[in-house]
């Protein structure tokens, strides 16, 4: 009975991303050219995908965020669906990400969008960079240096505006890290988030997991 269940959930499971997959339309093909390549390399990370991506986009769209500020920009899937949305909101994208080779490999991506009017590439830590950030940000979204998401966190929430969004992609390592330890840090943060009164937050099962946290 229970193996029977467990068959039939992870059957559904995929029929059901299946389908989520073949509804989205990329609204660029060259989004759908960097998903299909990435599947091809084992040099970056995999990137959120069209259903966050379309996701983000809403909420920024929602949010009509202006500032909008991301980090682990790898080679640009995410930070285009956020400057789609910020082209919409007459808003901005920053994005950080650690690894040279592939801010240049992002800032090509954007170009070949037609988007670089809406997006400023940093090379570096996160941690470091957003603390020497002069402005404050409608729209946070960080998605790189799991170690560190409990100092992001602190450090973001200073840099949100009030009324602005915060979110945090792959809090489902905590069950689905292959290392213990990579487990046990990440289900850390999410109860400690869990446990912070200043802000209301959703954690949601999309992809590898999202946090959203509202700062009122
Ligand atoms: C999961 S990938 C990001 C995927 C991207 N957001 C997307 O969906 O297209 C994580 C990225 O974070 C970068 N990274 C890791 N630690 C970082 C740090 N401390 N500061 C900035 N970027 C970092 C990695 O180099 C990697 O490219």
């Amino acid at each position: 009975m229970f193996i029977k269940e467990g068959i039939y959930l992870v059957t559904d499971n995929k029929r059901k991303l299946d389908y989520i997959d073949k509804i989205i339309d990329e609204p660029i093909d060259v989004l759908s050219f960097i998903k299909q390549s990435e599947d091809l390399r084992d040099d970056i990370c995999p990137s959120i995908g069209k259903e966050i991506g379309s996701f983000l986009h809403l909420l920024a769209i929602l949010t009509n965020s202006k500032k909008i500020l991301e980090v682990g920009t790898s080679i640009g899937y995410s930070t285009a669906w956020l400057a789609l949305a910020a082209k919409k909101t007459n808003g901005h994208v920053e994005t950080i990400e650690i690894a040279e080779r592939l801010i240049f490999e992002a800032e090509n991506n954007i170009k070949l969008m037609n988007l670089s009017d809406y997006v400023t590439f940093y090379h570096g830590n996160g941690e470091s960079i957003i603390t020497e950030l002069k402005d404050d940000y409608d729209f946070i979204f960080i998605d790189g240096a799991t170690k560190s998401y409990k100092e992001l966190y602190e450090i973001s929430l200073k840099k949100l505006k009030a009324g602005g969004l915060l979110i945090f992609e792959d809090i489902l390592f905590s069950v689905t890290a292959k290392r213990t330890i990579q487990k046990e840090m990440m289900n850390e943060f999410n109860i400690y988030v869990k446990n912070d009164s200043r802000i209301e937050k959703s954690y949601l099962s999309l992809g590898d997991g999202l946090l959203l946290c509202f700062k009122r």
